[in-house]
């Protein structure tokens, strides 16, 4: 409780409602008592509502600020790796040494597939998008791990948690793999999480690949920058499901679902199909221009967010990586140039300037993706492998605490009751 009192007049009735402050954030008022006088509340695309209480990731998007368990994405992005993220977003603390070789060791234990799961895919079309096939195989892996999907029992969802986390980069790898036409790649566990992920991706049985260190710290960058963003839409959706008390492999598979499309994690995709649509620099004002007639449709994919009016955080360190791995690999990608072009015309445009409107994790992503030899059509996959350990803490907190089954209302401006007619008289 804040202390603090919201009084809602609707006509002449006054409605008392509780105010609750959390750690940071604005308070949130508590409109549950609206019901029982008879109103229910309206917020399409839940721009003003909190759904839940939560402890694991914190965002002040005016500010530009990012929180993981209190810990700054900046920090996290350039002096952790993605399985002390995965540890610390499942467990609400950064691990001690012993904590952190016992979650490699047990996630190490989980990497390889089902050898039937490998059936699932050959079902696919081939051009199949990796997302539909990810979305596909995810959700099968409720049929085959059937010992771990008491939801009510603590340690069935650890075990699920870390099959999730340990199977995701094998399971990615094979979305690749089978879109190639290649043999599938088995987990090599004396690699590190992302080398492993890299080496499962491009060797095969004729050549082994030796991961370079800075595409593999590239990698596990990208998972971490990827690895939570509070109640966003797929997180969101996985919650939901997770509420009707659903097994965690069929939330995940929704959340993957909610993932892909261009408003969210497909974004990554669309910025790269955008900017070869462009094509070149002098291309850009025209395509700008494009952006702000609303009559033509066109949107700066990369560019905007829901939560934040100010830098994406995420995006900062993205850029940065992009410039150290395109710089070691000694690469000159002339789509980086087209980038910064339109993001410097954007960033000084009254329409974007006005609407608040600045790049997010997606811009630059997809030009380091690229430079590490990740197919366009992989890197939403890439994206909801990154996610994973963010949807699986909130799922897991979600179920840890008492919750109830999540069921919006509406406003209904359907036809009023009438009759039915028969055929014949209509
Ligand atoms: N290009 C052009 N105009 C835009 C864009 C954009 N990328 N984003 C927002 N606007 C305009 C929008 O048309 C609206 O203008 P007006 O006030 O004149 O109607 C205004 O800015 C406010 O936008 P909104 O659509 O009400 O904002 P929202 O919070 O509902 O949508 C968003 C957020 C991310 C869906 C949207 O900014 C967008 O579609 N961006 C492009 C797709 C993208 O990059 N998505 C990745 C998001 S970050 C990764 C993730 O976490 O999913």
């Amino acid at each position: 409780m804040s202390g603090k009192q919201a009084k809602l007049t609707v006509g002449d009735q006054s409605i008392d409602l509780p105010v609750y402050s959390g750690t940071l954030g604005p308070d949130v008022i508590d409109v549950k008592d609206v019901l029982a006088k008879g109103f229910f509340t309206y917020d399409p695309g839940f721009m003003a509502t909190a759904s839940c209480e939560s402890k694991i990731t914190f965002i002040d998007g005016d500010k530009g600020i990012l929180l993981h368990r209190g810990y700054p994405i900046e920090q996290l992005a350039t002096q952790s790796t993605y399985e002390e993220v995965c540890y610390l977003l499942l467990n609400g603390e950064l691990p001690n040494q012993a904590q952190m070789d016992d979650f490699r060791s047990r996630v190490k234990s989980h990497t390889m597939v089902h050898e039937q799961l490998q059936f699932f895919y050959r079902g696919f079309r081939r051009d199949a998008h990796p997302m539909a096939v990810m979305c596909g195989v995810v959700g099968a892996l409720s049929a085959f791990y059937h010992d771990s999907l008491d939801i009510r029992n603590p340690e069935h969802r650890q075990i699920s948690a870390i099959r999730l986390i340990a199977k995701m980069p094998t399971i990615a790898a094979m979305c690749f793999k089978y879109s190639v036409g290649q043999p599938f790649i088995y987990p090599k566990n004396e690699l590190d999480y992302s080398s492993n992920f890299l080496r499962m991706m491009f060797a095969t049985p004729c050549d082994d690949y030796e991961v370079n260190p800075i595409l593999a710290r590239a990698m596990d960058r990208i998972f971490i920058l990827h690895a939570d963003h509070e109640q966003n839409a797929s997180t969101s959706t996985v919650r939901m499901a997770g509420s009707t008390d659903a097994n965690p492999f069929a939330c995940i598979a929704a959340g993957i679902a909610a993932l892909w499309g261009p408003s969210h994690g497909g974004a990554n995709e669309a910025v790269l199909r955008m900017l070869s649509e462009i094509g070149s620099v002098k291309n850009v004002d025209d395509f700008v221009r494009r952006v702000k007639d609303k009559s033509d449709g066109t949107k700066l994919m990369g560019f905007g967010h829901r939560v934040y009016k100010n830098f994406d955080p995420r995006a900062k360190v993205m850029k940065q990586t992009c410039d150290e791995v395109l710089s070691a690999l000694g690469i000159q990608d002339p789509q980086l140039e087209l980038a910064m072009k339109l993001e410097e015309i954007a960033l000084n445009d009254e329409y974007f300037v006005s609407r608040k409107l600045y790049p997010n994790v997606d811009f630059y992503s997809g030009i380091i993706l690229k430079a590490i030899g990740i197919p366009l059509n992989l890197f939403t996959v890439i994206f909801a492998l990154g996610r994973t350990p963010g949807w699986i803490a909130h799922w897991q907190e979600m179920i840890a605490n008492p919750y109830k089954i999540a069921r919006p209302r509406q406003l209904y401006t359907g036809a009023v009751q009438r009759d039915y007619v028969g055929l014949q008289q209509r």
